[in-house]
């Protein structure tokens, strides 16, 4: 069985004062019924992490660079995150394929890097609005797929974010029909690849537009283990209540 996990992407958004929201997280869910997950920018990771302390929320970074130590200006190595408190990394964000040209390669060696330092891989796949026009959707999926993970991975280790990249951050989200198509077919590549239990066992989120009052609808399509939100994740009642929807999902 997957996990169930609410996991919020803080992206470029974030001070010292927006620690105050995962305090509010805090106090509303001592013992979520779910996993939660929040990766701020890296500049607040390490004081994230130690304001959590051994509470239920665990923290990420959202990148991870594919070698361990060296001359990478700007970059930061799966050990800083470890170092820093972070259990997770999120991968091949589509804003990081974008912004930084990362490519399946770039991500299938960063994904390795974050599982050989001892991280859960948040890896994110998802296609253009164009390259759904065009029809292209199941194939694009299937070759991020295969391309982004690397071999050698476990079922507890990995986390697979189906993110369409014409839903991030604009308010719309596909049909209901449209989530259970690729989220089932992303379930059965994996099984494919990796065998029934493993494959199974993959938490597959969604992301891209969730929102409160869509969160529930979109927990009930089968394969939907949870969500990776970014803009409703700053606000403690938005996720608290994206939480809420997970938990009685
Ligand atoms: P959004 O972003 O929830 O603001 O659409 C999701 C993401 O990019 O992870």
């Amino acid at each position: 069985m997957a996990q169930k996990l609410a996991a919020g992407n803080w992206k470029m958004n974030g001070t010292e004062a927006s620690l105050a929201e995962v305090d509010a997280m805090l106090a509303a869910y001592p013992a979520p019924g779910c996993g939660v997950l929040i990766c701020p920018p890296a500049t607040l990771l390490d004081r994230l992490s130690r304001r959590i302390g051994t509470g239920p929320i665990a923290t990420g970074a959202q990148d991870c660079h594919m070698n361990t130590k060296g001359a990478h200006t700007g970059d930061i190595s799966a050990e800083m995150i470890k170092d820093a408190g972070g259990a997770y990394a999120i991968l091949g964000h589509s804003e990081r394929r974008t912004d930084h040209g990362e490519t399946d390669a770039i991500v299938n060696a960063k994904t390795a890097a974050a599982l050989a330092g001892g991280l859960v891989a948040v890896v994110c796949i998802g296609e253009t609005e164009a390259q759904r026009d065009a029809g292209e959707t199941l194939d694009l999926i299937g070759t991020q797929l295969a391309g982004s993970i690397p071999d050698g991975v476990s079922g507890q280790t990995l986390v697979v974010a189906y993110e369409p990249v014409w839903a991030i951050g604009t308010g719309r989200v596909p049909t209901l029909e449209q989530i259970t198509e690729v989220h089932d077919f992303i379930r059965a590549r994996l099984q494919e690849r990796f065998g029934a239990d493993l494959g199974g066992a993959v938490s597959l989120l969604y992301g891209g537009s969730v929102k409160p009052s869509n969160a529930a609808e979109i927990f009930a399509v089968a394969n939907v283990d949870g969500a990776l939100v970014g803009g409703a994740s700053l606000k403690a009642a938005d996720f608290g209540a994206i939480i809420d929807a997970l938990q009685n999902a």
